[in-house]
């Protein structure tokens, strides 16, 4: 099945899900580890209850906890977990770190995020989108703000679903090349238009769904007051909000910063999508760990 194809299968479930009354215990017996190298409230709290909720079981592991605090490689730890468990999930500081998990384990390993890339996340913003707008093709996504994980794979699911995505970053801060350069070619092939540019009013204008992020990710703490300096005209607020369509809606994979990235206004306002969307998660993530391991 190409990419596209599964992507949206795991969509359509995740959407078939949420409305599901019983859906029994699928993935009873099976066990996920999930090695939290960050802090986490959604992935960590769907990712366990999704398992719980199909009947298996998650494990909550800290690096400090684990021998990896200790100094034993990411490459035997994957070894033995896999005589262990049926999945890994993990949050990474460093997506070399992610793929030297995946590289050496004999189950699947999920990016739970890390510095480049956060795809569970896209997964339940992309039902979201599809909850409130109907379909992908034809729509245009604005990311405003850090061209960080989130928008790396943003730029990535909004290509291959066939949706236009528009970035307005500071200088200096756009999106990494190799993401971009990705994205426009599944791009071509799907579709979707890809700019990247330095303009909030270019990518917010016409836009069906305007999204944001914090200006200072997990693992960027150093250079928190540069960005606070940077980012400041980036922000999403009512202003902004009216350069999109009238029914444009506001999304934000949180934790948010009001006042900082977003406004109170707009993040509590009509057109926020935001809690949908964090509940959303839950139902994504039961999508992924059933097509997975079901
Ligand atoms: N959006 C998201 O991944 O949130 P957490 O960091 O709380 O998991
Ligand atoms: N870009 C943010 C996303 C948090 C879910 C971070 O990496 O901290």
């Amino acid at each position: 099945m190409d990419v596209r194809d599964e992507l949206h299968e795991i969509i359509n479930l995740a959407m078939e899900l949420k409305k599901a009354k019983d859906i029994g215990e699928p993935l009873k017996g099976k066990s996920l580890a999930m090695i939290f190298e960050k802090p986490s409230t959604r992935t960590r709290v769907s990712f366990e209850v999704a398992m719980t909720q199909l009947g298996g079981h998650a494990l909550y592991l800290s690096p400090k906890d684990l021998q990896l605090g200790r100094g034993e490689t990411i490459a035997d730890t994957a070894r033995v977990l896999s005589r262990y468990v049926d999945a890994i999930m993990y949050r990474a500081f460093d997506h070399k770190m992610m793929v030297e998990l995946a590289n050496n384990s004999s189950v699947p390993v999920i990016n739970g995020l890390d510095d480049k890339e956060h795809p569970c996340q896209i997964v339940a913003d992309l039902v979201t989108i599809k909850e409130y707008k109907g379909e992908f093709e034809g729509k245009k996504l604005a990311y405003v703000g850090d061209g960080n994980n989130v928008c790396h794979s943003l730029l990535l699911g909004c290509a291959i679903v066939g949706m236009d995505i528009a970035v307005a970053s500071p200088k200096g801060y756009e999106p990494e090349k190799e993401y971009v350069d990705l994205a426009n070619s599944i791009g071509k092939q799907s579709g979707a238009n890809v700019m990247v540019g330095n303009s909030m009013e270019e990518a917010a204008s016409g836009a069906d769904v305007l999204y944001t992020d914090v200006w200072v990710s997990m693992g960027d703490e150093a250079e928190a007051e540069e960005r606070m300096r940077v980012f400041k005209p980036y922000q999403i607020n009512s202003e902004v909000l009216s350069m999109a369509k009238k029914d444009a809606i506001v999304m934000h994979c949180l934790p948010a910063h009001r006042g900082l990235e977003i406004t109170d206004e707009v993040i509590d306002g009509e057109q926020s999508a935001v809690w949908d969307q964090a509940e959303n998660r839950l139902h994504a993530q039961k999508a992924i760990l059933l097509t997975l391991l079901g």
